[in-house]
């Protein structure tokens, strides 16, 4: 049961759909122009609701099968990212400084794909709910959807969502149970010292030793601390102190990520930082404030949901080009927050080669449009056959 010939039929439609939205991209949470497409299409394919306006410019579409049965829910993400667009193409960014160069613009096309199909055959039970999220990209739209309360409004069961993946082979889809993406999370430290001359340094509390001292001392955390079968990153990615070759300065500033998969090495870092920021400061005769600010959590798998996810893709696609077990990266996203509000699985679609993901050059390949919207379709019908 390969890729459904009816969605075939509609690649042009997907390439065109796509196209205009990668020509009209748009950020964050305002994305007007975008979800009135959207929801243009999805009145053309007649869908039974359309619930606009969450979280701004999110929205919630239903389709409603034959017969009583749960809703599933499937999820796209719409925004784009501020880069500016570098290769002249027929569809390039009207929008100078704006581009779909994580290939939201192909999530939305497939996903509209899938709705058109469904909507016409409606080959389920149940209802299914499309959801068309903003502000993938740093805003935590996901995570705004989920408190606006659409699992909860909308009776949703289950989620699946699917990735674009760039150097992966083209059509091969690929996730893993358990952590598939990490918890992306930013740390601040203001050190505290004493400033005075460069030539009598007994005078003063060196700031810009506490600093080396406390990067050299975050970097034992990951090589010491963390199982090593874990995964796990920190990164001071900043350190700046000073104005001139002749003054000890009075404070300096770092600043770095921490990416983890799992929650409990996550809160160990944490507690291991906070230690080591605080102590190596105050052995120095300074003081520093570690700031941690947490940001999306880790990406993770349901198995029961990815097993299913899995079967179907092997249906759609085939054995040979599916995985179960591509490694977990330390990307995030926040898919992540459905994924704790309700069991679902997360899947990357291979595009073959060519950009990658946030690169100015990339474009998202309209080859596995037709992939990812069966792919869509068949869980659907898989997890909800009629009769
Ligand atoms: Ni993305």
């Amino acid at each position: 049961m390969p890729i459904i010939n009816r969605i075939a039929e509609f690649h042009d439609d997907m390439k065109t759909w796509r196209r205009h939205l990668h020509a009209n991209p748009e950020l964050g949470y305002e994305l007007h122009e975008t979800a009135a497409f959207v929801i243009e299409r999805l009145r053309e394919f007649g869908v039974d609701e359309i619930h606009d306006g969450i979280a701004e410019t999110g929205l919630v579409a239903i389709i409603n099968g034959r017969g009583d049965g749960p809703t599933i829910g499937l999820r796209a993400d719409m925004d784009a990212l501020p880069i500016t667009e570098i290769p002249d193409r027929p569809h390039k960014s009207r929008n100078q400084g704006v581009m779909h160069a994580c290939g939201h613009d192909g999530h939305t096309a497939m996903l509209l794909g899938a709705a058109r199909y469904l909507a016409e055959t409606r080959n389920f039970k149940g209802r299914v709910a499309l959801i068309f999220q903003p502000a993938e990209e740093g805003g935590a739209g996901g995570e705004a959807m989920v408190k606006a309360g659409i699992m909860d409004d909308f009776a949703i069961k289950q989620v699946f969502g699917i990735h674009n993946f760039p150097g992966m082979p083209e059509g091969l889809i690929g996730t893993r149970p358990g952590p598939l993406l990490a918890a992306a999370d930013e740390f601040q430290i203001d050190i505290t010292g004493k400033g005075g001359h460069a030539a009598m340094p007994n005078t003063s509390v060196d700031p810009v030793m506490i600093a080396v001292q406390i990067a050299q001392a975050l970097q034992t955390i990951v090589s010491r601390n963390v199982d090593p079968i874990d995964s796990a990153v920190i990164s001071v990615t900043r350190i700046d102190a000073g104005t001139t070759h002749n003054i000890i300065p009075g404070t300096a500033f770092m600043q770095g990520t921490v990416r983890t998969v799992r929650k409990e090495t996550q809160a160990d870092i944490v507690a291991r930082m906070e230690r080591i920021v605080t102590n190596i400061a105050t052995a120095l005769g300074g003081e520093a404030k570690l700031n941690y600010h947490y940001g999306y959590p880790p990406t993770v798998n349901h198995p029961a949901e990815t097993e299913f996810a899995l079967k179907v893709a092997r249906e759609v696609a085939g054995e040979q080009l599916v995985t179960d077990d591509i490694p977990p990266t330390m990307g995030a996203e926040d898919f992540a927050y459905m994924l704790e509000a309700r069991p679902g699985a997360f899947l990357c679609l291979g595009t073959g080669e060519g950009a990658g993901l946030h690169h100015p050059e990339f474009d998202f390949n309209d080859e596995v449009s037709p992939i990812g919207a069966s792919f869509f379709v068949r869980l659907v019908e898989t997890a909800q056959p009629v009769g």
